[in-house]
């Protein structure tokens, strides 16, 4: 019996016919673009290798050149957009009895096309070994995003999640048609990549002597005195960059600072103001900051250049939430700093970090990113505003000339609890139910769609300290999300993304994702009576000031 067509994001258009097409009768993958479009070749190759892989197929790349019978060909064609637009990431596919053709004017919209047609394949096809045929159903689509940037985070600073992982999240980010994937490098209870110039990054901030039990408001439970940490060597970052680009997803590094510093002034403390203290074992926010001085400043411009070289991508996050003002309040060099500057409010310390950041990734090509609270002492215009507080910020940020990156805790805080079960496992706070992030409308009524770059979802990890704790709250929740951020919103009433969701799963399974069940948790990955048992307490949606 054919299968039901059941992708996810939904494609804008689609039209299925009766029949399937075995891509083992085709005679090869041919690689139709002009000579110099080595990105083409490389997708075709990675084409090859994953059908290859799921099926068993073997299917060798051509360059234009004439192939008797049918084929798989992916042409580039029409004038090249620029890139990071979603006319770049457009693309048509058609599966007919006569061949497979996928075009795209762009790279990336060949890359998004190759997401689609491996849904189309059995969910078993998507396994490391050969377990399922090699067949899709006749299909036509014509396919574009709606928003431009569709992202993910991963937090490999409050617990480390090695590379291997960043690797196979990349691809995961990739199936499911987003093109970004954030890594969150450096908190107060981690450094995460390696700084040459700055050794003791790796030596002393790459790890804690010990983490908080349970939830950090749960003081009774104590601390596991166990080390932990991990960082990216300057290889592994490189790889980490080159497996993305091959992918067509940028990978925008944060380097959090001015706070969020513990782990940065463990090893530095001549950056900061206060007395010296380990990497922080335990979550929340911290008073410590660097400290408005020259060597600060320097530090944390290394730390860019570092991060900015070796991801070439045309974004860097600057971080720059959750910065308490109390050390700049007492701190004679933050005084002298706002007399200097002409700055009335403490938090023009900030703003003043924020420009220096600004002007120095101006200069290396590079735009900046920052979250939300970059808005209340200034940044500069083309600072785009990552909102997370609340969707108020949304009106705040486009009002201050900013386009916006819309990621509200309530509905794309992959941390909070998916359900109400007692069963669930520890979480932070809240809940973020799959519903919730289906029915959620990314743009706010009233402002100019335009402004907005895109969505994306955050897997901090106070409380996910593993793979596989990472994969329960990131799916199927981020599925769902993907289609937030792809699929225009009639595309999505018309067809509830939430019916797919079932087949989804299949896949997921077949990718061996230790994906939460709808239903809820197995009862290897409920939280049980001990330490990853739920821990409640209230969680209140930051007001808009
Ligand atoms: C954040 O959740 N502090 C960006």
């Amino acid at each position: 019996m054919q299968r039901r067509i059941s992708l996810i994001p939904q494609p804008q258009q689609l039209t299925a016919a009766d029949g399937e097409l075995d891509l083992g009768t085709l005679g090869a993958i041919v690689a139709d673009g002009p000579a110099e479009a080595t990105e083409l070749r490389s997708l075709a190759w990675l084409l090859s290798d994953l059908l290859n892989r799921g099926t068993g197929l073997r299917l060798t790349v051509t360059e234009n050149g004439a192939v008797e019978g049918p084929v798989l060909r992916l042409r580039l064609e029409g004038e090249r957009p620029d890139d990071f637009t979603t006319a770049a990431e457009a693309y048509r596919l058609d599966v007919a009895p006569g061949g497979v053709e996928l075009a795209a004017a762009h790279p990336a919209g060949i890359a998004r096309g190759i997401a689609t047609l491996r849904q189309l394949l059995p969910a078993d096809a998507l396994r490391e070994a050969p377990a399922a045929d090699p067949v899709v159903p006749l299909v036509s689509i014509t396919d574009e995003p709606r928003l431009r940037w569709r992202g993910v985070m991963l937090d490999v600073a409050r617990h480390f999640q090695p590379k291997d992982f960043v690797l196979k999240m990349i691809d995961r980010a990739w199936l499911h048609r987003l093109n970004v994937v954030h890594l969150h490098l450096n908190d107060d209870q981690g450094w995460r990549f390696e700084v040459p110039s700055r050794p003791r990054l790796a030596e002393v901030a790459s790890w804690r002597a010990a983490t908080k039990i349970g939830h950090a408001r749960d003081e009774a439970a104590g601390f596991e005195p166990t080390p932990h940490g991990g960082f990216f060597s300057v290889p592994d970052l490189r790889e980490i960059a080159s497996y993305a680009r091959e992918r067509h997803i940028m990978i925008v590094p944060e380097v959090n600072l001015p706070g969020h510093a513990r782990a940065v002034l463990a090893a530095y403390p001549e950056l900061g103001a206060g007395q010296e203290k380990p990497v922080c074992p335990t979550f929340g926010v911290f008073e410590e900051v660097l400290e408005p001085t020259q060597a600060a400043l320097d530090f944390a411009l290394e730390a860019y250049t570092a991060i900015g070289e070796v991801f070439d991508g045309p974004f860097v996050h600057i971080g720059g939430d959750e910065v308490p003002m109390t050390q700049w309040e007492s701190s004679p060099v933050a005084r002298a700093l706002m007399e200097r500057e002409g700055l009335e409010d403490v938090r023009g310390v900030q703003a003043w970090f924020t420009k220096a950041f600004c002007d120095h990734l101006r200069g290396m090509g590079k735009r900046v990113i920052g979250w939300d609270e970059i808005l209340d002492g200034g940044a500069p215009d083309e600072a785009v505003v990552q909102v997370w507080r609340s969707e108020a910020y949304v009106k705040k940020a486009v009002a201050a000339g900013h386009e916006v990156v819309t990621s509200p805790e309530p509905f794309v805080y992959f941390d909070h609890y998916e359900g109400e079960g007692p069963e669930e496992p520890l979480r932070i706070h809240g809940l973020t139910t799959v519903a919730k992030v289906a029915g959620w409308e990314p743009v706010p009524p009233g402002i100019d769609e335009s402004k907005i770059l895109g969505v994306q979802c955050q897997l901090w990890s106070e409380y996910l300290p593993s793979p596989k704790d990472v994969e329960y709250a990131a799916f199927p929740r981020l599925a769902v999300l993907a289609e937030v951020a792809w699929t225009d919103p009639e595309v999505r009433a018309a067809d509830s993304v939430l019916d797919r969701l079932g087949d989804h799963l299949e896949r997921l399974h077949a990718m061996g994702i230790g994906y939460r069940p709808l239903e809820g948790p197995e009862p290897w990955q409920q939280g049980g009576t001990g330490r990853r048992e739920r821990f409640d307490h209230h969680f209140v949606e930051h007001p808009a000031d």
